[in-house]
C-alpha cells in the first residue's frame, strides 16, 4: 500500500493499494465522525462495487444514501448534477454529511462539484474506479460538467479530503478503459519522467499497477502543490491535450478522452520536432508506446476542423495559446504561441 499526501488548499492523503475497498468506512470515521454519506456512482460500477462501498460505510456506523445516474459522458451534465443536488437537499443533507465519488472521471468531476455547490460546500472522497481516473483527474481537485457549448466549462476547483484507489476495482475496466487510463500514464512519462515512460512504452504493465499509479499521483501531487488553480506549471498536463479535446469533438466524442489523447501526443510531438521547439524528437517513442498500450496514433478529421475546434478552447488567452511541447523525453515546456500557429499542429496530424 502506498500513501502521498497532498498539499493544497486542503491536505489529504491518496491511499492506493490492492482490496483497501473494505477500509472506506473506517477512514471516513476517522476523518468525519459517524456521519451520513452519499456515495454517487454510474449504472455500470454500481454493478461491480457499489455493494463492497456501502457496507464497508455501514459497518463503521455511517448511515448510506446511494445516487446511482446512466454511466456515460451524456450524464456530465448540469441536468444530473442538479438531480444530485436535489437528491441531496431532500435527504438533509448537512454539512457534517459528506459524498463519495465511486467511479470514474465522469462521477469523480460531477460529484466534486455537487460537493463544492452543496450548501457551499461539503466533504468529498474519491474512491476512482477506473485507470484515468486513479492516475489522474481524483487527485487535485479539479471539478466540472460539460455545457452545451464544450467540455468541463462549468467547475470549480475544489480539493477532496480523501482519495482511496483500490487496485483491485481495476479488474473489471474494459480493455479498451484500461487503455485510456494508460495514454494519461504515457501522458506523465513524457512530461515528467523518463524512466516512467520507460516502463510502459512496452505495454506490460498490469502487475506493477500499484507502483505505476502511485508514481503518476507523486508528479500529479508535485505540481498541484506548485500550482493548484492552473495558472503555470499545472497546464503542463495539457500535453496532447489541445488536439485530443478538438478530436473527441470532431468525432461526435465517439472517441474516448485516452485515445484521443494518445494521438493528440503524437501530433504534438511531431509538430514540434518539425517546427524545431523540440530538442529530442519524441514521435517514434510515443507511437510504440501508444501502440503496445492499444491505443490509436492518428485520425482522419481535416486539420482545419482540428484547429477551429482548438481555437474556441478555454484555453486560448488573447491572441496566444499555451501549448505544451515535449523538449526531450521525460521534459516538457509550456510554449506561448500565436493562435494561428494551431493551423500548423493539426497539419502534423
Ligand atoms: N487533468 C489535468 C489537471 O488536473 O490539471
Amino acid at each position: 500500500m502506498k500513501v502521498i499526501n497532498v498539499t493544497a488548499s486542503k491536505n489529504y492523503d491518496v491511499i492506493i493499494g490492492e482490496g483497501i475497498l473494505d477500509s472506506l468506512g473506517e477512514r471516513c470515521v476517522s476523518l468525519f465522525g459517524k456521519s451520513r454519506a452519499v456515495i454517487v456512482t454510474d449504472s455500470n460500477v454500481k454493478e461491480h462495487w457499489l455493494d463492497a462501498a456501502k457496507k464497508s460505510l455501514q459497518l463503521a456506523g455511517i448511515e448510506t444514501l446511494v445516487f446511482v445516474f446512466s454511466a456515460g459522458e451524456d450524464s456530465k451534465s448540469k441536468e444530473t448534477l442538479f438531480e444530485l443536488l436535489e437528491f441531496a437537499a431532500e435527504n438533509k443533507i448537512t454539512r457534517s454529511d459528506f459524498l463519495v465519488a465511486l467511479g470514474g472521471g465522469v462521477t469523480g468531476d460531477m460529484t466534486g462539484l455537487a460537493a463544492s455547490l452543496c450548501l457551499r460546500g461539503i466533504p468529498f472522497v474519491q474512491v476512482p474506479t477506473s485507470l484515468l481516473a486513479a492516475v489522474d483527474s481524483s487527485v487535485g481537485g479539479k471539478t466540472a460538467v460539460n455545457l452545451n457549448a464544450g467540455k468541463n466549462l462549468v467547475g470549480a476547483f475544489y480539493q477532496p479530503s480523501l482519495v482511496l484507489c483500490d487496485t483491485n476495482t481495476l479488474s473489471t475496466l474494459p480493455d479498451e478503459e484500461f487503455a485510456n487510463g494508460m495514454a494519461e500514464i504515457i501522458k506523465y512519462g513524457v512530461i515528467f519522467d523518463k524512466e516512467l515512460f520507460d516502463k510502459v512504452r512496452g505495454g506490460d504493465v498490469k502487475s506493477d499497477m500499484e507502483n505505476i499509479i502511485a508514481r503518476c499521483v507523486e508528479l500529479k501531487r508535485d505540481v498541484v502543490a506548485k500550482d493548484e488553480f492552473d495558472k503555470g506549471d499545472r497546464q503542463l498536463l495539457n500535453f496532447g491535450h489541445t488536439m485530443a479535446h478538438s478530436i473527441e469533438k470532431c468525432s461526435n466524442f465517439e472517441i474516448p478522452h485516452g485515445s484521443a489523447v494518445a494521438i493528440g501526443m503524437v501530433i504534438a510531438a511531431r509538430a514540434s520536432h518539425a517546427l524545431g521547439w523540440s530538442d529530442e524528437d519524441c514521435t517514434a517513442a510515443i507511437i510504440e508506446a501508444n501502440k503496445n498500450n492499444n491505443l490509436p496514433c492518428e485520425c482522419d478529421f481535416a486539420p482545419a476542423d482540428l484547429a477551429d475546434i482548438a481555437l474556441s478552447d478555454k484555453k486560448r488567452t488573447g491572441g496566444t495559446i499555451n501549448f505544451v511541447i515535449p523538449k526531450v523525453m521525460g521534459e516538457c515546456v509550456l510554449k506561448k504561441i500565436p493562435v494561428d500557429v494551431l493551423y500548423q499542429i493539426a497539419e502534423y496530424k
